[in-house]
């Protein structure tokens, strides 16, 4: 097969699939559809959660939530990820999610399955901010979800589900919440739902997301700047290199990333490593261990990439920024080690074909590899990643170009 293995199904499929999903689950129509979309990193990994800067961009792949108000105070969702709905009062969200992570901190609560967490969760999250709904209380709701953004990519398929079913909620219980703070309900959703200590990017990323462009955040102000990135007008497209290597961040190796992150912020005397330029790394050096100064070393010079990289797409435009995707992955693969093989050969090999720049995107581990990649380049480039993929005995990859799209909306 040549050039990328398929387009991925269009949004327009998941709100068809969770408007199918809601007829199944209740017998009637839902009260409206509402869809949000997946993010990929173009710079600025593992520096959000370090009060730091980050440039993604939503893509075109969404996660859709067929939603409808209920009589009672239940929550019920369904999703095309598993077979069974999961139903709990909403009064027992509290129990089940309480001490940080599906119900694990209340002995006798249910647990519910994870990808359940994401949805009730955010139900979960929206509750705290609103104790006096209306002076009364809040009506239960059936959500249906379906979704083409790839799972375990490093896509933000969490993100996504929690954008669509906060958009939902937010209109169908009248709150009129702003975007950030709809970011923000997803990442408490994200942290103390589902248990991942994860950053607030993906969910500001999902929730922001311009066409055309990339959104700039300072993850400490929450601030944004929307950066017309001009990829389609300078012939460039971004092709994901899916690894099909699962990760997931409620395990292991990114709370480790940021429990080293912290260590380093407080041996500096700093509130975050946000607060440390490139001209203290010096003295870094000398007060942490060689494998804290790594992670430091990725997250400060990760933060002033972001900013090159700013200032390089408004000067000079996208082709300026392939030295930074680049510099950006060997960071991650030499300082914060969390990359694997599999995307360090998806980034030599998308280089040596012609891209313009090349570097894993999201938490690492497993997930996607992108590259900057002239249009008609796309089909070689993909062909050269395949064989090295088969050469080195690793698993096919899943080729798709994605491109920067609008956030949340309401579709039906
Ligand atoms: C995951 C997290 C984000 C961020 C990235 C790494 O995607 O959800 O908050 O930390 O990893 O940049």
């Amino acid at each position: 097969m040549t050039g990328p293995t398929a387009t991925r199904t269009p949004a327009g499929e998941a709100v068809a699939g969770a408007t199918d999903l809601f007829h199944a689950l209740t017998g009637s129509e839902p009260e409206g559809v509402w869809s949000a979309p997946g993010r990929a990193n173009l710079i600025g990994e593992h520096t959000d959660y370090n009060d730091g800067f980050v440039l993604p961009f939503a893509i075109q792949h969404r996660t859709a939530a067929a939603a409808r108000l209920r009589g009672d105070g239940r929550i019920r969702v369904a999703s095309t990820f598993a077979p069974e709905p999961v139903e709990v009062a909403l009064a027992d969200l509290d129990a089940l999610f309480r001490a940080g992570g599906r119900g694990t901190g209340a002995p006798s609560a249910p647990t519910v399955p994870e990808w359940a967490a994401y949805p009730l969760g955010v139900a979960w999250a929206l509750r705290a901010l609103i104790p006096d709904w209306a002076g009364g209380t809040l009506p239960g709701v059936d959500i249906a979800i379906a979704s083409d953004v790839p799972v375990g990519a490093g896509l933000s398929s969490s993100a996504a589900i929690e954008g669509a079913a906060a958009s939902a909620l937010n209109e169908l219980w009248g709150l009129g919440l702003d975007p950030v703070t709809l970011a923000q309900v997803g990442r408490r959703a994200e942290n103390e739902a589902v248990g991942a200590p994860t950053g607030i990017m993906d969910q500001m990323a999902s929730m922001l997301g311009h066409a055309d462009a990339a959104v700039f955040l300072d993850c400490r102000s929450l601030e944004t700047r929307s950066i017309p990135l001009g990829f389609a007008e300078a012939g460039l497209e971004v092709l994901v290199i899916d690894t099909g290597v699962k990760h997931a961040h409620s395990t292991g190796g990114y709370g480790e990333r940021r429990a080293s992150c912290e260590r380093g912020a407080a041996a500096l005397g700093v509130a975050a490593l946000r607060d440390v330029t490139p001209a203290d790394l010096p003295r870094a050096t000398e007060l942490l261990d060689d494998v804290d100064f790594r992670r430091v070393r990725h997250v400060v010079t990760e933060d002033q990439r972001v900013l090159d990289t700013v200032a390089a797409l408004a000067a000079d435009g996208p082709r300026a920024i392939g030295d930074l995707l680049v510099a950006s992955h060997a960071s991650m693969r030499d300082d914060f080690e969390i990359s694997i093989p599999e995307l360090d050969t998806a980034v030599d090999t998308a280089l040596a074909h012609g891209a313009v720049g090349a570097r894993m995107t999201g938490g690492g581990f497993g997930g996607a590899a992108i590259a900057l990649v002239d249009h008609d380049r796309v089909a070689a480039v993909s062909d050269a990643v395949r064989a090295a993929f088969s050469a080195a005995g690793f698993a096919e990859p899943h080729l798709f170009t994605v491109v920067p799209s609008d956030g949340p909306r309401r579709d039906v």
